[in-house]
């Protein structure tokens, strides 16, 4: 399974490459806006700045909502770097777009999925990557597993080539799901990919190593 930093956060971002496990980025503009980003150079500007530290896929998101609007700002966004993926909303335009670009072969991440009828159609229509929000359909108490589930067997009864790209995660509990069920790529917040680290007993476990060590060595 991939990992994706789900951030705008350049330092965030930094911190996975160097942890050796970062395989992509994704955006959304809140999280740009949460950076402080604005203005349309400012964000192809800032977009540069992350394809400057991966080569992995960044997903870029356009803000139109009418077909013709969304494909110039893809085709925009398309020059920045060759690693850039258009993020495109699940609506009727969206799917338009998500076929246009598909044909020019440029790859695309179909967003804000929240039911498996939507996971159909963005991969009839040829979308790189399905983004199901599992944080925000478990907020509000349905069940992100069943929806990862369904959408995994799906693709792969119908031989799919769409990839399964969890977002919207918020513990490391979700990574782990994410896992099991069959996702090829998570995106999550960095704090997310640091919760995986932690058990107590390697805290202390470690701690008793060490204690042994310096027993042994006084
Ligand atoms: C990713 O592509 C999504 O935009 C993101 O994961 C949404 O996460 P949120 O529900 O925490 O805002």
């Amino acid at each position: 399974m991939k990992f994706f930093v789900d951030t705008a956060d350049l330092e965030e971002i930094r911190e996975a490459a160097d942890m050796g496990i970062l395989d992509g980025v994704t955006t959304n503009p809140s999280l740009m806006a949460k950076q402080g980003i604005s203005g349309k150079q400012n964000i192809l500007d800032h977009y540069k700045r992350i394809c400057e530290i991966t080569d992995g896929d960044v997903s870029a998101e356009v803000i139109s909502t009418d077909f013709d609007g969304m494909m110039e700002e893809a085709m925009v966004l398309k020059d920045i770097a060759p690693n850039i993926v258009i993020k495109i909303p699940m609506i009727r335009d969206g799917v338009k777009a998500l076929s246009a670009l598909s044909g020019k072969g440029i790859k695309t991440n179909c967003t804000l999925i929240f039911s498996a009828g939507q996971a159909i159609l963005a991969a009839k229509a040829g979308a790189t990557y399905l983004s199901p929000f599992m944080g925000r359909i478990d907020d509000i108490s349905w069940d992100s597993d069943l929806l990862l589930e369904e959408i995994a067997e799906i693709y792969e009864i119908q031989e799919m080539d769409t990839e399964i790209l969890a977002a919207s995660i918020r513990s490391p509990l979700h990574i782990v799901k994410a896992a099991r069920l069959g996702a090829h790529v998570v995106t999550c917040p960095l704090k997310a990919i640091l919760g995986l680290l932690n058990h107590p007993l390697t805290d202390i476990g470690l701690e008793k190593f060490l204690a042994d060590h310096r027993k042994a060595n006084s």
